[in-house]
């Protein structure tokens, strides 16, 4: 595997660029802001959610999780659940159809998608405090819940691990990290730290976080019989769940159908598949009707993992004139061995700053607890928190300014590669962002502004985020009515998806965009990659380009069978799309639309569908996106209550598809770094393994008044690299934000928080 991945990217270091996407810069609909698709849907109740469809005989089931974090279930008792009014079946490990344990990501298939590999409701063994013990089912909701707290555990209990700083002195290193290596390596970096003129050398803590998207994880499960099995669940990873549900039943994937129509937000908490996905499927297969599984808030924090608590060092040595000689960024994360995830906490600091000696390191250990998952920016978000706020230490150390010691060590290749940026102009959202947001105004001396009790300080922190692109396939289908059709398998969680592809399915066609349309959300669509990794845009233009590039050749193939269209002999790379058909680029007069080509040719329609060409770009270049997090906050010298009262996110994001849409995610991404940096934090009980706080109301996450005016504005420079000069925006806003209100925080008040989330009791 690792061999293979070399090959490529020497061939791909070497090969000639790819000419640019040929709408780099076109903007009939790209760029522009356009509603969401789906937005009357989603107001008027339209839009159907997994928990939503309606089903003929379905029964609701309810989960009893375990109290223990490690042992066995001893005997469990389900006569008086069973006997409880309108119970169908109690499944326990004792009577739940066989089913095989999924695999990882990355572990035998590239395809699975599961969360851990554990066995699910296999055997009596506990791995974790609130792993799923019995399922209940009956003809109301109410009558699921009332008869799963009728069901009688005993437990065998063993030790369990599950305490953090008890363990962290044995943490060891991963086998890789997202496929990258744990450790690197550039120069002598402990050596040129000791002889660094100024040093700055600290520890930041990170706490458990958990996933509260709106709609908590729901499925409904049913069988044709014993071999189709379709299933809606609010999913990020449609085609991946499909491929891990036919490993776990033993079933061909085509006999597997997963809907995923609409979903209620991820974050990451629903791109692996997690075990109520496979009980509600074994429920529904035990009991031969149709079973719906939706999980409560608190389930939400018992069965689905979050965020690894996280202790990080970075070690800066610089000359005085603010270059950095050493940077060192090292971290313990915690995992479990049936998730195997270490968070890529280090990953900014392999792409971010000119250090001339570079060693990032990371090691995990392993807890009995629920798997670690991705949660928006997974390392990226601790990472830049730690990160950043070292580098505001340093700058305040050397009496520099934050934005020119940024500016200062500002990379010309790629620190850790040494490859060529695909687009990066980190510095000009520096730029534009310090005008927007009033930077010179601000006293680099903490507490020199106030008003009355209130400390005011202003902080900045880079933002970053990586490129993915993962393969996948789109069909494309052009009617004679002058419509066209698009169909990927791809979900909608809230982001924008549907819009940003019609928009760009409408300027490849060049057709209006309302007789565009897409369909998604349905594995039986081609497949396409996860709603993750702030993938989805630049993947799925890919396929969608593929596919009308291949439409396009066969209507040109139709019109030179016609030896008295415009187009007769001309090539593929004579034309291009425009007024609803293709014209010759020479001659925007010569040329038939799909209707004339399509009706002379006696056909209603020409469908095609094809593979996205392999992401050679990104294995060629360093290729991410980045940001500037401008702050500003109040805090009260009498209470310590810190308020954010100004923000500003300035980003260099590649080419910006839907203003609406992207603003929208960037935004959101900042309001999850508030929550992180001042409200959020899963307590976790050592004595028992048991999330203490499982409910909204212990487990704060911003609300309105939390939130202040966020602006935000971008570079909008087109990648000449990626389609349609396109990066992730889905993650890249919790970047930074952290850093950005540590860094206010002590410029406010003088005090350096190095762990979040940051109290009251911290600025006291
Ligand atoms: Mo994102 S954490 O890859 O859904």
């Amino acid at each position: 595997m690792k061999i293979v991945q070399t090959v490529m990217e020497t061939v791909a270091r070497f090969a000639p660029d790819r000419e640019a996407d040929p709408l780099l810069h076109a903007g009939s609909y790209i760029g522009q802001r356009i509603s969401r698709v789906d937005g009357n849907l989603k107001v008027s109740g339209g839009a159907r959610f997994s928990a939503e469809f309606d089903l003929e005989r379905l029964a609701h089931a309810a989960i009893v999780c375990s109290t223990i974090a490690k042992g066995k279930v001893a005997s469990i008792d389900v006569s008086g659940a069973l006997a409880a009014p309108g119970v169908s079946a109690v499944m326990t490990h004792l009577n739940a159809p066989r089913m095989k344990a999924p695999s990882l990501v990355d572990e035998g298939s590239p395809k699975s998608f599961a969360a851990s590999n554990l066995p699910i409701m296999q055997d009596d063994r506990i791995s974790w405090n609130g792993q799923p013990v019995a399922v209940v089912a009956a003809a109301t909701l109410e009558q699921a819940e009332h008869a799963a707290s009728l069901v009688r555990v005993l437990y065998e209990q063993d030790t369990a691990q599950v305490s953090f700083d008890e363990l962290k002195a044995e943490a060891i290193p991963p086998s890789d990290i997202m496929g990258e290596p744990a450790e690197l390596s550039i120069g002598d970096a402990d050596t040129a730290l000791a002889n660094a003129d100024v040093v700055v050398d600290h520890v930041y803590r990170t706490p458990p976080y958990n996933h509260n998207a709106i709609e908590p994880h729901a499925t409904i499960a049913s069988w044709d019989d014993d071999h189709h099995l379709t299933v809606f669940d609010s999913t990020q990873t449609v085609s991946g769940y499909r491929y891990a549900l036919a490993e776990i039943f033993g079933l061909a994937e085509d006999r597997v159908r997963v809907v995923a129509l609409f979903v209620g937000g991820g974050f990451g908490g629903k791109a692996g598949l997690w075990q109520n996905t496979v009980l509600c499927a074994a429920a529904a297969k035990m009991l031969k009707r149709p079973v719906k599984l939706a999980l409560s808030r608190e389930q939400v924090f018992r069965v689905v993992g979050g965020r690894t608590i996280a202790e990080q060092r970075v070690a800066l040595g610089s000359r005085r004139n603010g270059e950095l000689t050493a940077l060192l960024h090292t971290g313990i994360t915690a995992t479990t061995t049936h998730a195997r995830y270490a968070e890529q906490c280090t990953f900014p600091a392999r792409h971010l700053y000119a250090a001339e000696h570079l060693f990032v390191g990371q090691k995990v250990v392993n807890l009995d607890s629920v798997a670690n998952t991705w949660m928006r920016a997974p390392g990226e978000s601790i990472g830049t928190f730690a990160l950043e706020s070292a580098i505001d230490e340093l700058a305040h150390q050397l009496q520099i300014d934050p934005i020119e010691i940024r500016r200062i060590n500002e990379p010309t290749t790629d620190p850790s590669q040494g490859s060529k940026f695909s687009s990066r102009h980190l510095n000009e959202a520096y730029e534009r962002g310090a005008v927007r947001f009033g930077w010179s105004g601000r006293h680099a001396e903490p507490r020199a502004q106030r008003d009355r009790h209130w400390l005011i300080g202003q902080g900045v922190a880079t933002a970053y985020y990586p490129v993915y692109r993962f393969p996948g396939k789109a069909r494309v289908r052009i009617s004679a009515d002058g419509t066209a059709l698009v169909q990927v398998a791809a979900n909608e969680m809230g982001m924008g998806t549907a819009t940003a592809q019609i928009q760009h399915a409408a300027e490849r066609l060049g057709l209006p965009i309302d007789r565009v349309s897409l369909q998604y959300g349905d594995s039986d669509l081609p497949d396409s990659p996860m709603a993750g990794g702030s993938c989805q845009t630049v993947s799925i233009a890919a396929s969608v380009q593929a596919a009308i590039e291949k439409a396009h050749r066969r209507l040109l193939e139709l019109a030179g069978k016609d030896g008295g269209s415009p187009l007769a002999g001309a090539t593929y790379e004579q034309v291009v799309a425009h007024a609803g058909g293709l014209v010759r680029g020479d001659n925007p007069n010569r040329g038939a639309t799909y209707t004339a080509i399509l009706k002379s040719a006696g056909q209603d329609c020409v469908e095609a569908e094809a593979s996205a060409r392999s992401p050679r770009e990104l294995m060629k270049y360093s290729a991410g996106s980045y940001g500037a997090q401008f702050c500003e906050v109040r805090v009260n010298e009498e209470s310590g209550e810190t308020r954010i009262s100004r923000w500003l996110g300035s980003f260099d994001c590649g080419r910006v598809i839907n203003p609406t849409t992207v603003i929208s995610q960037l935004r959101g991404g900042i309001i999850m770094g508030i929550g992180m940096a001042l409200m959020e934090e899963t307590l976790f009980d050592e004595r028992k393994g048991r999330i203490m706080n499982p409910s909204l109301a212990e487990y704060h996450v911003p609300v309105h008044l939390d939130v202040p005016q966020i602006d935000i504005i971008y570079n909008d420079i087109p990648d000449e690299h990626t389609p349609l000069g396109a990066h992730g925006v889905g993650e890249i806003g919790i970047t930074g934000a952290a850093a950005a209100i540590a860094n206010a925080v002590f410029n406010a008040t003088g005090k350096r928080v190095r762990h979040l989330p940051i109290r009251i009791e911290d600025l006291l």
